[in-house]
Order: C-alpha cells, then sequence, then structure tokens
C-alpha cells in the first residue's frame, strides 16, 4: 500500500538496516517521506537503494545511537540532504538471553544503551528541528516484553520498559507544541532478531509460555510499520503518549 500522507516531510528511522526497521522506512518512503535510514549495519544501504527503486527519496547515515557524538553527525547528514526532520521512528533494538542472576553486567548495559539511551539521544537530537517546524511525531518500538514479566530477559525488560515511561515523558513536555510521542509494543515479529534466538540451557520453558501467540503465531515487520506509520500520519493527532500493543492479545 502506498499515500502521498507524508508527502514533503523528512523522517529519520534508526534501525532501518533490517526487519522492523528497514520495513518502517520502505512504508514511510512509500507514504511519500523523505527517509534518513539511520543503522550501525552496512545494510542500511540496500534498504536506500530499495527505497530508491521505487521512486522514493532517502540518504543513509551510518550511527551508534549509544554515542551522542554519532546522533548528532547522523542528524546532520540526514538534515542537510533531506531537510529538517519532523517524523522520528526509533527502532533500532537488541536482545539478550539470559538467566537472571548469571547474565552479564556487559549484556545489561548494552541493551539499556541501544534500546533506552538510543531514543533518548535521537529524540533529544531530532527535537529542536519540530520545534523550529511547529510539528513533530515521535514512535519509538517498546515490547511486550516492557509491559508485562518475562523470564530470561532482564536487561532486554527493563530498557523496554523504560521506553515506555520515555515516550509518555516526551508526550507530555512536548504537548502543547504540536510534537506527539507514542509507542508500539510487539510480540514477536518475524525478523533476525528473533530468528537467532538462544535461549539458556537448562531453563524452565512454562515461564516463557506467556510470551507465546496463540497457534504459535508471528507478525511480518510490514505490520508493526504500519502501526508506527499510522500513529506518524495526521490521522492520529490526537494519540499522544500511547503505547499500543501488536501482539495477538497475549498483553491483554
Ligand atoms: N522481533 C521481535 O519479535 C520484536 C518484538 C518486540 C520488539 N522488537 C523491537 O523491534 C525493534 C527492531 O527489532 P527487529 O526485530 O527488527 O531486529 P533486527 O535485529 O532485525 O534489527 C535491529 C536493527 O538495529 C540495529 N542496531 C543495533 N544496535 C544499533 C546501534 N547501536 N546503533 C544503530 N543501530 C543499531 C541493527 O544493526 C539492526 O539493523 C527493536 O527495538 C526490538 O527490540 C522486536
Amino acid at each position: 500500500m502506498s499515500t502521498t500522507r507524508f508527502e514533503g516531510a523528512t523522517a529519520i528511522v534508526t534501525g532501518a538496516a533490517s526487519g522492523i526497521g528497514r520495513a518502517t522506512a520502505l512504508r514511510l518512503a512509500a507514504d511519500g517521506a523523505k527517509v534518513g535510514c539511520v543503522d550501525l549495519a552496512d545494510a542500511v544501504d540496500e534498504t536506500v537503494e530499495l527505497i530508491r527503486n521505487a521512486g522514493g527519496t532517502a540518504v543513509a547515515a551510518r550511527v551508534n545511537v549509544t554515542d551522542e557524538q554519532s546522533v548528532a553527525a547522523g542528524v546532520e547528514t540526514v538534515t542537510a540532504a533531506l531537510g529538517p526532520a519532523t517524523i522520528l521512528a526509533n527502532v533500532a533494538g537488541v536482545l539478550r538471553f539470559g538467566i537472571f542472576h548469571e547474565s552479564s553486567v556487559e549484556d545489561f548495559d548494552l541493551q539499556i544503551a541501544v534500546n533506552l539511551k538510543g531514543p533518548f539521544l535521537m529524540s533529544r537530537a531530532v527535537i529542536p528541528h519540530m520545534l523550529e517546524a511547529g510539528k513533530g511525531a515521535i514512535a519509538n518500538v517498546a515490547s511486550s516484553a516492557g509491559m508485562f514479566g518475562q523470564a530470561y530477559m532482564p536487561g532486554y525488560a527493563a530498557s523496554k520498559g523504560g521506553v515506555v515511561m520515555l515516550t509518555r515523558a516526551i508526550a507530555w513536555e512536548y504537548h502543547k507544541v504540536g510534537i506527539r510521542a507514542n509507542a508500539v509494543s510487539p510480540g514477536g515479529v518475524d525478523t533476525s532478531m528473533t530468528g537467532q534466538v538462544e535461549f539458556p540451557k537448562d531453563i524452565d520453558f512454562s515461564l516463557v509460555k506467556k510470551t507465546v501467540a496463540p497457534n504459535y503465531q508471528m507478525m511480518q515487520p510490514e505490520e508493526p510499520a504500519a502501526l508506527i506509520a499510522y500513529l506518524c500520519s495526521g490521522e492520529a493527532a490526537a494519540i499522544n503518549g500511547a503505547v499500543i500493543p501488536i501482539d495477538y492479545g497475549i498483553t491483554a
């Protein structure tokens, strides 16, 4: 599906090299946005190529979302090429499994840095552009793991719970000046993140069952991407500070 709802707008999407981030970049471009595709990985160039081949406008920026200078340089690269950004989708993320008391400090720090500090740094860098434009929409990617207790992913769950509150903090602070912030909270999505899952040995699988959708359904990355596009559009003008599950009802 494609529309003209973002015609003339510049969007920045993190995690755009893969999975939900790539699907979001493609979807926003199909809906008329010029898209800054931000990621650490070289495959971000393929996303840009896919957008250009479909007649859209995109540039790539190699950014480590955990690093303040890298974020500033990446936002500058995108806005110099495409104009000030009024849409930001914070999608980049990492997942590490581990039994709580055996999990490493490095894994905990990494997940907080990418999943929570990343959206903080990116939003902090892009909001001044939105203030200048007098409008803006931010969509963060939380997770069902940030909505209820899940076993064997302590750093991930804590980071995604943080994303929920970061989203609400931005939404409330800027609601009078036309900048909205919302989050989508996916359950299982068929991406490289879930394809590479390695559960720790000897875990209690009955604790994992809660996270499994009926009939083991996994959604495609285009499904949360469509929700992100909707939340960033004018049709969602009254939605602010919302955290919307897209999870087959597992958090119902
Ligand atoms: N796949 C799922 O089931 C699922 C469920 C709920 C939430 N999510 C969330 O959705 C988002 C996207 O995940 P995905 O499933 O598409 O995974 P993915 O592994 O396919 O994509 C993640 C992308 O983030 C990028 N990235 C990682 N660290 C980065 C950094 N420091 N700086 C810049 N980019 C970085 C990676 O290079 C990759 O391109 C993540 O925030 C994830 O936590 C995924």
